[in-house]
């Protein structure tokens, strides 16, 4: 388990590991959940969902009727429901005094102030949780958990999240810095991801296999890695001049993308997009400089609609 400083933190530290757990919500990711939990075998699970008959295959749970009885029935609640309006319409009628709630649904960071400030009119302690993995990477050493909020909450939880995720990051008591993180990961994800569909209609009009496209880019990963740790450092320390790569290189590259893309009949929504962004950086006059320089692209556009909307 890791603080939000990197350093290790021990679950053996945590001396509050408890053994009677509650999963509020059964879709995919609760029911990955529910199971990875009974799986060790050493908890008492209870489980419940909105719609019965989603817990086959959950061997050794209980399955409550309502919130109510699954809360009453563990001082640890994992809440993962769609979304925070149906987890806090779950747990409205339970008596969540003294209970430790841990809500893994995705949302903003206001929605987990928001959330936090309701779990403890209702004497609960709240821990703010996203998770940064598919419902079958659940307990494989290459999930994250993310999660903020009470510590006393996260030494009590922290070793069931544990065995959740191969890392589990607590990244401080500010609630809404684990729902914060989850977006700027997803930001970049699905960046991506539009990017790589795009990539895959280039190998499909080109008569090239599309996993081994696939396969090329896991192979790529730590060379891509490097460059989001560069980009951010740079960003981290304002540093945008003497680039290995300049800006200017990207909106040309993006318009080569969109020049393939009517060569062969593709369409080229997600080009045209990759060359207007960057076209602005360049228009800002930041052609020379690090592709990090867009951040100040988008500052500068926050601070305009900042003030348009201030009028
Ligand atoms: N799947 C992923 O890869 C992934 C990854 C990271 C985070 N998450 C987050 O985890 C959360 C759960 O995701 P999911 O994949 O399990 O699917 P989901 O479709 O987001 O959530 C389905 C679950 O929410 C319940 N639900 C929906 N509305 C409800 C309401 N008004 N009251 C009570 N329960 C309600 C459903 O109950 P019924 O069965 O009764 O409909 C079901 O248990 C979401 O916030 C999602 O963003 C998912």
């Amino acid at each position: 388990v890791r603080d939000g400083g990197g350093a290790v933190r021990h679950v053996d530290d945590m001396t509050t590991a408890p053994v009677s757990i509650a999963v509020l919500g059964l879709g995919p990711m609760g029911y990955a959940l529910a199971r990875a939990l009974a799986q060790r075998g050493h908890h008492r699970v209870t489980v419940w969902n909105r719609t019965p008959g989603k817990t086959a295959g959950l061997d050794g749970v209980a399955v409550a009727p309502d919130p109510r009885a699954a809360v009453a029935a563990a001082p640890l609640v994992i809440a993962c429901v769609s979304d925070y309006a149906a987890t806090l319409g779950a747990l409205e009628a339970a008596d969540l005094a003294g209970k430790v709630v841990v809500q893994l649904a995705t949302g903003t960071p206001g929605d987990a102030r928001a959330a936090a400030a309701w779990a403890a009119a209702r004497g609960a302690d709240y821990l703010d949780a996203a998770i940064l993995a598919v419902p079958e990477q659940i307990g494989r050493p290459e999930s994250t958990i993310l999660v903020s909020g009470s510590e006393t909450a996260f030494r009590a939880a922290g070793a069931a999240l544990a065995e959740l995720a191969g890392t589990v990051s607590y990244v401080g008591p500010a609630v809404g810095a684990a729902a914060a993180l989850d977006f700027a990961v997803l930001s970049y994800l699905f960046g991506g991801l539009l990017g790589l569909y795009h990539g895959a209609r280039i190998c499909e009009v080109e008569g090239l296999r599309v996993a081994d496209y696939g396969a090329l880019l896991a192979a790529a990963m730590p060379a891509l890695a490097g460059m989001v740790a560069h980009d951010t450092d740079r960003i981290q320390a304002e540093h945008y001049t003497a680039p290995q790569s300049a800006l200017a290189i990207c909106a040309r590259t993006g318009d080569v993308l969109i020049r393939h893309a009517r060569e062969v009949g593709i369409d080229d929504a997600v080009p045209r997009y990759l060359a207007t962004e960057f076209g602005r950086g360049v228009a800002a006059g930041f052609g020379d400089e690090s592709p990090a320089a867009m951040v100040k692209v988008l500052r500068a556009a926050s601070s305009a609609a900042a003030r348009g909307a201030a009028r």
